[in-house]
This record gives C-alpha cells, sequence and structure tokens, in this order.
C-alpha cells in the first residue's frame, strides 16, 4: 500500500502536510488507494532508534561478511526509520519556514523516498529481480535528493526575506538544519555503499576501496588533491593563488605515511572548503603586497586523533563574528553566479563551513575555527583515528529533540548587555 505524490502539485502538497500532522478529518486525495499508509507507518518507524554503524562495520559488510540480501533487509528498515526521524523534525517547523514553497518541495522528496522504500517491505530477498528494483530505486533516491540543500537554503532566504532574522529562529533553524544535512549525509553514505558494493553498474572509485570507503586512506595525498583544486579556482578568480607548504607528523608510527580508514570524498570535501576559504582570504588580505604569505598545513596522527591544521595569514575573523560563520541563517554571501557549469564558484552561499563540520562530525570528529583577528586563521579538522571510534553520529527525534524546538521562546538566561552603562548615582545618594 503506497501513498502516490503528484510532486510539484500544491494542492497535493497541501494534503500531504495535513496528513502528515496527523489530522484526523483529511479530506481523501484521488486517486491514491490508501492516503494514511505513509503517516501511519511514519509513526511507526519514528519509534525507533536509527541504528549508528561504524567504519569497522561498514568495511566488514562490503568484504568478510558481504551479503546483498542482509544489506537489503537491513535498508528497508533502517532507511525507513532514518527517514521517519527526520520527517517528524520537519513536520514540527515553524509553520513560517514549513509553509515556504522550498521546504514544501524538500518535505515532498522526502515523503515520496519513504513510500519508495516501503513498497520493498513485504518483497522477498531471494529474488533476484526484487534486489536490482531495490538497487534502481535507491539511486532514484539518491538523484530525487541530490538539490536538497541548495533548495532548503532557498526556504531559508524566502523565510528570511518576509520574516527576517531572530536568534530564537536562528538557533531553531541551527538545530534542525544541522541533524537534518547529518541525517542526510548518513542516508547517503548508507545507499552508496549499498550500490557500490553490490550494483556491478556503479563502481567504487579505485578497486581497493570498499564502496566510498579507503581502509588506507592516505590523508596528505587527500590534503594535495583538494589544494590543488582550490588553486586551479583561485587562480581563475584573481589571476594568483598562495604558495602552500605541507608538514606532517606521525606520532603513532614514526616516519610512516598517515593512513586512516575514511571517506575520501568527504575528506576532500572539508579540506577543498577550507583551502578555498583560506585562498580567498590570503589574496584578499594581501592586495598591496607583492608577494602573498603562504598557507601552511600540519597533519599530525597519534593514538586517538588524525587532525589537520590549515594555517592562513588572511587577517582573520573577530571572534564574536565565529559562530555567525557557521550559522545557515547569517551567510551572508551573494548567491554565486554560475558563469558556466565549467567553473564551480570560489565561494558560495555560506554552507562551506557548517556543512564540512557536520562532514567532520559524522564519524565523531570536529572542525574549528580559531581566529587572530588582524593576523590570520587557524583551521582545524579533527577525525578519529582508530576505525573502531569512527562511529556514525545521527540524530534521533525524541522527547528531548522535541523540547529543543518547543521551548526556545523563553528569556535568555544570561544578561544582554545594553548600550548604556546604567546610572547607579540614584542609588548612592541613599546611602
Ligand atoms: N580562513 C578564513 N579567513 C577569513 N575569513 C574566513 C575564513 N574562512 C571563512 N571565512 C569567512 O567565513 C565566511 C563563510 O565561509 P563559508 O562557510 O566557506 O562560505 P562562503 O565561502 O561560501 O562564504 C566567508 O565568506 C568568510 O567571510
Ligand atoms: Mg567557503
Amino acid at each position: 500500500m503506497s501513498v502516490r505524490v503528484a510532486v510539484g502539485s500544491w494542492l497535493a502538497m497541501k494534503i500531504l502536510r495535513w496528513l502528515l500532522k496527523g489530522r484526523s478529518s483529511a479530506p481523501t486525495p484521488t486517486p491514491t488507494p490508501a492516503p494514511d499508509a505513509a503517516p501511519r507507518q511514519l509513526e511507526h518507524f519514528s519509534k525507533f532508534s536509527p541504528s549508528p554503524l561504524s567504519m569497522k562495520q561498514f568495511l566488514d559488510f562490503g568484504t568478510r561478511n558481504g551479503c546483498e540480501k542482509t544489506s537489503f533487509i537491513f535498508l528497508r528498515q533502517e532507511l525507513p526509520v532514518r527517514l521517519s526521524n527526520i520527517m517528524k523534525e520537519i513536520n514540527i517547523l515553524p509553520d513560517n519556514l514549513l509553509g515556504t514553497p522550498s521546504v514544501q518541495t524538500v518535505q515532498s522528496w522526502y515523503v515520496q523516498s519513504l513510500t519508495d522504500i516501503l513498497e520493498f517491505l513485504d518483497k522477498s530477498p531471494d529474488n533476484y529481480r526484487v534486489l536490482s528494483d531495490f538497487s534502481d530505486a535507491l539511486i532514484n533516491i539518491r538523484n530525487r535528493h541530490n538539490d536538497v540543500v541548495p533548495t532548503m537554503a532557498q526556504g531559508v532566504i524566502e523565510y528570511k526575506e518576509t520574516f527576517g532574522v531572530d536568534p530564537i529562529i536562528n538557533q531553531n533553524v541551527q538545530y534542525f538544519l544541522d541533524r537534518f544535512y547529518l541525517s542526510r549525509i548518513s542516508i547517503r553514505m548508507l545507499i552508496n555503499q549499498h550500490t557500490l558494493v553490490f550494483d556491478g553498474r556503479s563502481n567504487p572509485a579505485h578497486p581497493k576501496h570498499i564502496g566510498g570507503i579507503d581502509p588506507n586512506c592516505d590523508v596528505i595525498e587527500v590534503v594535495k588533491d583538494a589544494c590543488e583544486s582550490a588553486k586551479v579556482l583561485c587562480d581563475q578568480y584573481y589571476l594568483t593563488s598562495p604558495e602552500v607548504l605541507i608538514n606532517q607528523f606521525n606520532g603513532k608510527t614514526r616516519g610512516q605515511p598517515i593512513q586512516i580508514v575514511y571517506v575520501p570524498s568527504h575528506l576532500y570535501h572539508m579540506l577543498f572548503e577550507l583551502f578555498k576559504n583560506a585562498m580567498r582570504a590570503t589574496v584578499e588580505n594581501n592586495e598591496s603586497s607583492t608577494t602573498l604569505p603562504p598557507i601552511k598545513v600540519m597533519v599530525a596522527l597519534g593514538n586517538e586523533d588524525l587532525t589537520i591544521k590549515i594555517s592562513d595569514r588572511g587577517g582573520g575573523v573577530p571572534l564574536r563574528k565565529i559562530d555567525r560563520l557557521f550559522s545557515y541563517m547569517y551567510s551572508t554571501a551573494p548567491k554565486p553566479v554560475v558563469q558556466n557549469l565549467q567553473t564551480a564558484p570560489l565561494a558560495g552561499f555560506g554552507y562551506g563551513l557548517p556543512i564540512s563540520r557536520l562532514y567532520a562530525k559524522y564519524f565523531q570528529g570536529d572542525l574549528n575555527l580559531y581566529s587572530m583577528e588582524g593576523h590570520g586563521t587557524d583551521a582545524v579538522i579533527y577525525l578519529k583515528a582508530l576505525s573502531t571510534d569512527s562511529v556514525e553520529r545521527l540524530p534521533v527525534f525524541n522527547k528531548s529533540a522535541w523540547k529543543h524546538y518547543k521551548s526556545r521562546n523563553e528569556a535568555d538566561d544570561w544578561c544582554i548587555p545594553s548600550s548604556e552603562p546604567k546610572n547607579l548615582a540614584k542609588f548612592n545618594n541613599h546611602i
């Protein structure tokens, strides 16, 4: 049983939203046979907590114990759980944001994708056709969700244009989008692993990779790749680019190359964003000098952490503004002008840092900026050195998540500094 949604139809969207909110007297959308199927299943699956996988489990699955049937059985349960958990959070977004056409579109993609997977709940894993249909469905879902980030960003812009920004809505949106994009990264990871490992039509980037994971990811190689790509863009925009000096220290096995079990495309994404930022700041802050100060990279491996520090002398950012650089709502960068499809923008719509931090957090790492205003910035990526510590970090929809959205209208528990000092003289007169 399934709900078929005419994507893009305004009326269908209205009905959908209404159904998802669980109102009892919903009109029956025609010609759908069972209009309440998706919401009912949504309630059911959202009661389960997502099951985080470790890098080691991803690897084991793709090698020794890898079996397409087992993966199919796992994913037809786990994907609806992850989708439903985050759909519950979409449903409790403030009406003014949920109601924007862009957020409605994203919501319809989620409903459609959940519906697509539910089709496989009662299908037999022993049927070869079922497995290949499942693979097709996953690829379809991945394609459908390709534009989720810019579409959501558009929704935030639509909201901002009408209602402006205040600290409470900013906190809410930040909390939601961090969880929403992290959930999306995890869902795409599951889909990619299944299709790359089991679907003969998709090939991993390298024969030794297990799906998207490189069991011996050479960190310096990825640093060099990301640096080269950023340099190409920087040269295109500014006709110059700073030199990049790379150092490494393997504190675990001296003198050996630094390798970890990781998803090279995720690491590349973070590094590329950080290099673009560092190069842009370096060039723009040193316009009058004849030589550009180099960007310095330090890669260190310890027993617990793999740390990458990118240091630039691009003038830095005051501490007051650092949080805002990671904010989806306060992002002020102008929208990139797409000149032609070959030229990617050097700076985008201000999502480079927050999304990169999510990639780091996804496997229990982090990404921070330490800046010295007037001088430059250190951007630091922390990753787990051990594959047993690299476990997916996943949002779960429960009472405490719900409270985050509902209890934010209370007064702040820190004083707001007033612009004028309080005049205490009148009190002194009485002493
Ligand atoms: N290394 C840096 N030095 C100075 N400013 C930086 C640096 N990194 C980031 N920023 C500031 O943070 C903003 C947000 O960065 P980012 O999230 O990558 O979005 P975008 O590059 O698309 O603007 C940048 O526009 C820039 O003003
Ligand atoms: Mg950037």
